[in-house]
């Protein structure tokens, strides 16, 4: 009897840790995908058929189609906290659990959230294109490459969930004032030891001077920054994004800043990944890019990989995952 044969089938559409490989062979009998990413809506549907646990990754669209054609799917284990790409309440329906990997990447996201708002008010990136240009010819002109103090500025975070409240940490520290909108008013306890003033969407839009995203892409919030907002902006306001590309419509986005609406911007997340050299922020010397690294630490995606088996193990074995979405 071929032992292996007996083993419950996981696949996986991108390759994780070394490690979490090696674990996943001792009980599983694995696949992984290789090549195009995400992958292909065709091969996911042609695997889902005959796996009993999923792992998955941000932009695998995990759809009531794909879903439907699950015979023995017990878990989906997604490498994220975000689970947008996830039809949750669907699985639930079909008894799937979902697990997700919160927590962990809080602090990670948080510190990338800090350092695109570090360089792109202290045009850090600028400065090193201009060096890598051979455009560096003035030294120490008194008004070069100025960018702005952070200190007394009006950091504005819309979610005040565990990224927002962790980055609200980091701004407090940097002396800058802290005002947040949120679906839920957090607590008057909690308000005060983090030192954030909650206000209205329309007052966080036009009266900060950064706007950090820190809500997840849903219907409600899909293109929530467009063109309307970014005129109520202050010209001098700059908006960073390290949740979801799809709440910015990127359109409406180079526009403003071409037309100088407003002042900059920093963004780890985009509205397709990866985006091409021909894309228009590409020219734009106001926005600083980042690849979508917000979790992305040795440490941080370490944990994740763990948190990840251990969800699926969960699932597997038909018990709730450590975090888990619904059911
Ligand atoms: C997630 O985990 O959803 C993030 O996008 C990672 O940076």
């Amino acid at each position: 009897m071929n032992l292996e044969l007996m083993k419950k089938k996981v696949f996986l559409t991108r390759t994780l840790h070394d490690f979490a490989l090696k674990e996943l062979k001792k009980r599983y009998q694995i696949e992984v995908h290789s090549g195009k990413i995400p992958i292909p809506q065709t091969k996911l549907r042609s695997k889902i058929k005959e796996i009993d646990g999923l792992i998955c990754f941000p932009y695998d669209k995990i759809n009531k189609q794909v879903i439907d054609l699950a015979k023995n799917l017990k878990v989906i284990s997604t490498y994220s906290v975000g689970f947008d790409h996830i039809d949750t309440k669907y699985a639930k329906k079909k008894k799937i659990r979902v697990g997700y990997t919160p927590e962990v990447l809080t602090d990670a996201t948080a510190d990338l959230t800090f350092s695109l708002l570090l360089d792109i008010l202290r045009r850090v990136s600028e400065g090193d294109r201009i060096i890598r240009d051979g455009k560096w010819k003035v030294i120490y002109g008194a008004y070069d490459y100025v960018g702005l103090d952070l200190q007394g500025k009006t950091l504005g975070i819309l979610g005040l969930g565990r990224i927002g409240r962790t980055l609200a940490k980091r701004a407090k520290a940097f002396d800058m004032k802290l005002i947040y909108h949120n679906r839920k008013r957090v607590s008057e306890t909690r308000e005060k030891i983090l030192g954030v003033k909650y206000v209205s969407f329309e007052k966080l839009i036009t009266q900060s001077d950064i706007i950090s995203i820190h809500v997840p892409h849903t219907k409600e919030t899909d293109h929530m920054f467009d063109l309307k907002i970014f005129r109520k902006m202050k010209k001098s306001a700059f908006v960073i994004n390290t949740s979801r590309g799809k709440i910015v419509n990127e359109k409406d986005l180079v526009t403003a800043l071409k037309k100088k609406m407003i002042a900059g911007a920093g963004l780890d997340v985009f509205e397709t990944e990866p985006i091409s050299k021909k894309h228009p922020f590409i020219k734009l010397q106001n926005v600083v890019l980042a690849p979508h690294i917000g979790s992305s630490s040795k440490e941080t995606r370490t944990k994740m990989a763990e948190i990840t088996m251990k969800n699926l193990n969960l699932g597997m074995n038909g018990k709730k995952p450590i975090y888990s979405v619904g059911y």
